[in-house]
């Protein structure tokens, strides 16, 4: 029965691009469901959009001496495009600084607040003196109470995944300044969960929502089993909605208040350009509402915004949360600080046309249940043995096979033998077999059940040989290619939720685009004898050893350069005098002998002409240089350094060096070669 579907997928934060870990956890699956619940006949709105408040937007515009909007504005077109590109179908790509956004988050504020379901208080918050400033959410760095981690942020701790207030950090320090905080009292708007306790214990705990995810389920359950207190649903900030309430100058709505409010003026949105009604969207309790997140946002997605939803009074709630766990790289927590991530629009760049592999690798490995890994390797060997050996070598040969034997043309089927009629039937089930799976969001399930109907094709051709029948037995060869298409017709349809540009291939390669879902399990003939199909071409293609170590490289290559580009700068020392300067005795120097010191990694024991004597020093230099490269190096020494002995050899000087931001060390010389002994001043 046709139904009514608002879907929604985490609005990205818009400070940088899409990353792997966000395609896996939240978008692709998104998408899956959505184009599902499309081909199934129902009436959907996808949704999604661009979230453009916060700190971190602030943050970053601060680094880059920019704007906050000129920061969106970038990134918003950035990830727009890319998820257009990687064939994410939403029905809106919104964004919250849109104008809709502003009145529709301002008005639902505004109605909580008529309705008196705010407290408002004035309580004491962090706040920075030297950058004049409260320090909320990411502005604040401390120690997470709850863990110990000494880089907790004022609103998370990104360790154990605790939700924090700014106050509750131990040893608090600004992220603007790195100063301690002190307190100041300032006046929020609470939204009290404490009030909705018994209305979301009843909801979720009791209630239906019993077959939401174990993890979802889980995290919410101890939420409410450590009791809710009231959550400050404004910010003394300059950078998102002003609360529009009498004292809330130079305050702002909480972002992860405005965010959710954005699927519904996402929503309003886009009906209005369909001319549609958005209303029933998020009114009609018919309607059923899904949310896709990642399990940071558990709490945000079923608990906060549903006593919200509820507060207002003329909103649906969430049918399901189903939200994923987290998806590691090469055995390494995905970063975005830390460049350790594969970003969409790179991948878009590096494997073109391939939007399917990484859609369906991510699929296959879903973090669904417990957090995966995502590996170049995986990649590789999903591509080449299921895609590649499975699908597209069963494709490959039905349309090789009716080009070479019928001209491309759908053979007459004569008697069906046992296996045929077992197959077709086996063939009908699928659509029911994958539904069951999506049903129940189990996507990497549902993503295994359709490569195992191109496994049942590839058998059938396997065991009936029409390439050896076709010697002996024309009518039955005719029969077999004809049950093979009808496999190859089902899969065109099927694969679309998980793989849409091998569905658009593949139907352009049979010629046909007539079969719905429904049609796979109820007509008996999805391809008709008589039907000319296209010329074959490849659905896929190999992926070579040498592009997934290209990858790696650039991986490693990547995460390097951002360390070095990110390494502090060390502070100033305490000041000297000139009279302790001038007891410095530095000079050039010439490398004459230089060996390995036996048994260690990192020593080189050098002979330097100091031009005063030639003299031992031993130098840490021996990862960087081999000891024929330093030979005839002149090196800035520093000859008046107390010797010591290092390994047993007596070291009679320092050799001045410096690193590169890739970690290799060089030499601090002069560019033109001059007498050894001359000093440096
Ligand atoms: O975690 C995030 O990336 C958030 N920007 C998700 C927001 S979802 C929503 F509620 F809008
Ligand atoms: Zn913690």
């Amino acid at each position: 029965m046709s139904k009514r579907y608002t879907i929604t997928a985490a609005l990205p934060y818009t400070n940088g691009p899409i990353h792997i870990g966000h395609l896996a956890g939240v978008y692709v699956p998104a998408d899956i469901y959505a184009r599902y619940k499309r081909l199934t006949g129902n009436d959907v709105a996808f949704i999604c959009g661009s979230d453009e408040h916060g700190v971190p937007i602030t943050i970053k515009a601060k680094k880059e001496g920019v704007t906050p909007q000129d920061i969106v504005d970038k990134y918003h077109a950035i990830i727009k495009k890319s998820f257009v590109d990687f064939g994410i179908t939403f029905d809106n790509y919104s964004r919250t600084s849109a104008k809709i956004h502003h009145d529709t988050a301002s008005e639902f504020f505004k109605t909580l607040n008529d309705k008196n379901e705010f407290i408002e208080e004035v309580t004491e918050q962090l706040y920075d003196e030297e950058a004049n400033q409260f320090l909320a959410d990411r502005f604040v760095t401390g120690t997470c109470p709850k863990c110990s981690n000494e880089e907790a942020y004022g609103d998370q701790c990104e360790n154990c995944g605790s939700s924090l207030n700014a106050t509750d950090l131990i040893n608090p320090k600004s992220a603007i300044t790195g100063n301690v905080p002190t307190l100041k009292e300032t006046k929020h708007w609470f939204l009290p969960l404490n009030k909705h306790e018994d209305f979301l214990k009843e909801w979720i705990l009791k209630g239906h929502k019993k077959d939401w995810k174990p993890n979802v389920y889980g995290q919410v359950k101890s939420w409410i089993d450590d009791g809710l207190r009231p959550r400050a649903v404004t910010r003394d900030l300059d950078w998102g909605i002003p609360v529009p309430a009498p004292g809330g100058e130079g305050k702002v709505l909480y972002v992860w208040f405005d965010a959710p409010i954005g699927y519904i003026s996402a929503t309003k949105e886009w009906a209005a350009q369909e001319g549609k009604n958005w209303e029933p969207y998020w009114k009609d309790e018919n309607t059923k509402l899904v949310h896709f997140i990642g399990k940071d946002n558990i709490v945000f997605h079923c608990i906060i915004f549903p006593a919200m939803l509820k507060a207002e009074g003329s909103y649906i709630l969430p049918d399901n949360v189903p939200a994923n766990e987290f998806l590691n790289l090469e055995g390494k927590k995905l970063s975005t600080s830390k460049n350790w991530a594969v970003w969409l629009p790179d991948y878009l760049e590096d494997f073109p046309n391939q939007q399917d592999v990484l859609r369906y690798a991510l699929t296959a490995n879903a973090p669904e249940s417990k957090d995966n890994d995502f590996t170049w390797k995986d990649f590789q060997a999903r591509n080449n043995n299921e895609l590649v050996a499975i699908f597209g070598n069963f494709i490959n040969r039905v349309v090789v096979l009716t080009n070479k034997y019928y001209d491309g043309i759908v053979p007459e089927a004569s008697e069906f033998s046992e296996v045929d009629i077992e197959t077709l039937a086996t063939v009908k089930a699928y659509p029911s077999v994958i539904e069951s799976s999506i049903e129940r969001y189990r996507f990497r399930e549902a993503s295994q059940e359709l490569m195992n109907l191109a496994r049942l094709g590839n058998k059938y051709l396997a065991d009936e040989e029409p390439w050896k029948l076709i010697k002996t037995d024309d009518v039955r060869t005719k029969t077999i290619m004809f049950v093979a298409l009808q496999i190859a017709s089902a899969l065109a349809t099927l694969c679309e939720p998980f793989l849409p540009f091998t569905s658009i291939k593949l139907k352009g390669i049979l010629n046909t685009n007539e079969n719905s879902w429904s049609d796979i399990s109820t007509k008996d003939t999805l391809i008709t004898s008589g039907h000319q199909i296209g010329k074959g071409e490849l659905l896929f293609s190999k992926i070579e050893d040498k592009t997934i170590q290209e990858q790696l490289d650039k991986l490693e290559a990547s995460k390097k350069a951002n360390d070095a580009a990110n390494k502090e700068i060390e502070p100033q020392k305490d000041l000297i005098n000139f009279d302790d300067f001038t007891k410095l005795d530095m000079r050039v120097g010439t490398i004459i002998e230089a060996e390995k010191m036996p048994k260690t990694k990192k020593l080189l024991i050098l002979k330097v002409d100091t031009g005063i004597d030639t003299r031992t020093i031993v130098s840490g230099i021996a990862e960087s240089f081999t000891p024929e490269e330093v030979i005839g190096k002149q090196v800035t020494v520093l000859v008046n350094l107390a010797p010591r002995a290092l390994r047993g050899v007596e070291s009679e000087g320092m050799i001045l060096m410096t690193e590169t931001p890739e970690g290799k060390l060089v030499f601090v010389n002069p560019d033109t070669t001059v007498n050894s002994g001359l000093q440096i001043s």
